[in-house]
């Protein structure tokens, strides 16, 4: 199976690319190539098995990707982005990468007729916002109340277009607030909501900038990976005729996050963690809702984590064994 991914280079694109090169497969079809595509090169692994493809290219450069979906891949994972508060900043930008690429992309997948490619999207909680009701289901009418999210939105309404004409078999995944996320703070709105746990555990001082009682959804890495991998292997009927799908989230105040800091790191860890409100990033996350019934996605097969104490431990566990 030939498996592309892009925005290879990033968080995300990153940690799938590793697992799909371990296991080799995804549910017992073996991966016998893997195309990686970023603006940024993607380190270039290396497999026995498995032929790899490293290519550094700007997807919105017109025709970028049509040679690659020549090729035909039979899994697509579409990860390449611009974040939340950069896509605020930047409105040609975020327009430029998170909407038009994607409808490139999938007259690419249109024009090379790659009708039985599963083209797998990250969406995320900001197609919704404003005025919602307390509990959100995959059916609630999209509201965004950033250009992220209505970025988001539309291609999710492309995708599930292209899927309905049987131009491509699209599935998108919204997914919750990754946390924690190893490396370095990016321009995500939610980049804190990591930070605030993972530099304290790393012994270093973390600004919190939203109010303690604003409540999240989140997930772990290793779940969102699991569920990606997991969405390749849904049949299209299973999906349609709505194509996309809210992981199963935890939702979580960050004060209650800020206990299990202090459960799990110490008054130490908790008191490198100050305070400093910045509406900016308060109106974006705040606008993000945190309740989800997700009983779809359950039976579709996605899992979420059991408790917020189980993210923090795996994320110590995992960062002891890196
Ligand atoms: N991390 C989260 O909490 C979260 C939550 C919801 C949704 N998502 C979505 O998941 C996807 C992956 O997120 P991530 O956390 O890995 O983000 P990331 O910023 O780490 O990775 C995105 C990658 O896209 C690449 N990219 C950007 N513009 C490009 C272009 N013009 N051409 C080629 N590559 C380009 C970047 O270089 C980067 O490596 C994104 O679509 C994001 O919107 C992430």
């Amino acid at each position: 199976m030939h498996v592309l991914i892009t925005g290879a280079a990033g968080f995300l694109g990153q940690r799938l690319t590793r697992t799909l090169l371990e296991r080799g497969d995804i549910a017992g079809r073996a991966v016998t190539r893997l195309t990686l595509i970023d603006q940024v090169a993607p380190v270039p692994p290396s497999h026995d098995t498995i032929r790899l493809d490293c290519r550094a290219m700007d997807i919105t450069r017109p025709g970028a990707l049509d040679s690659l979906l020549g090729e035909r891949p039979e899994v697509i994972y579409h990860l390449a982005a611009v974040v939340s508060a950069a896509a605020e900043a930047d409105l040609d930008l975020g327009m430029t990468v998170n909407f038009d690429a994607t409808r490139a992309l999938l007259e690419g997948c249109r024009t090379a007729g790659l009708a039985e490619t599963r083209l797998i999207m990250a969406s995320s909680v900001a197609v919704y916002g404003g005025e919602l009701p307390t509990t959100l289901d995959d059916m609630t009418a999209l509201t965004p109340q950033s250009s992220y999210g209505a970025q988001k939105a539309m291609c999710e309404l492309l995708i599930n277009d292209y899927s309905r004409r049987g131009l491509v078999d699209g599935c998108v995944l919204r997914l919750p607030t990754i946390v924690v996320r190893p490396g370095r703070p990016n321009a995500a709105a939610s980049s804190f909501a990591s930070s605030i746990l993972r530099e304290p555990l790393n012994g270093e001082a973390a600004i919190c900038p939203v109010p303690t009682d604003i409540d999240l959804y989140v997930m772990s890495p290793g779940r969102v990976i699991d569920a990606l991998l997991h969405a390749a292997t849904l049949p299209g009927d299973a999906l349609a005729p709505y194509r996309s799908v809210m992981l199963p989230g935890l939702t979580v105040s960050v004060a209650a996050m800020l206990e299990v800091l202090r459960e799990v790191g110490g008054e130490d860890a908790l008191a490198r963690v100050s305070h400093a409100p910045d509406p900016r990033i308060e109106a974006i996350v705040a606008s993000w809702p945190a309740r989800f019934e997700t009983r779809r996605a359950e039976r579709l097969g996605f899992t979420g984590d059991r408790d917020f104490h189980e993210i923090v431990r795996t994320f110590i566990a995992e960062r002891e064994a890196s």
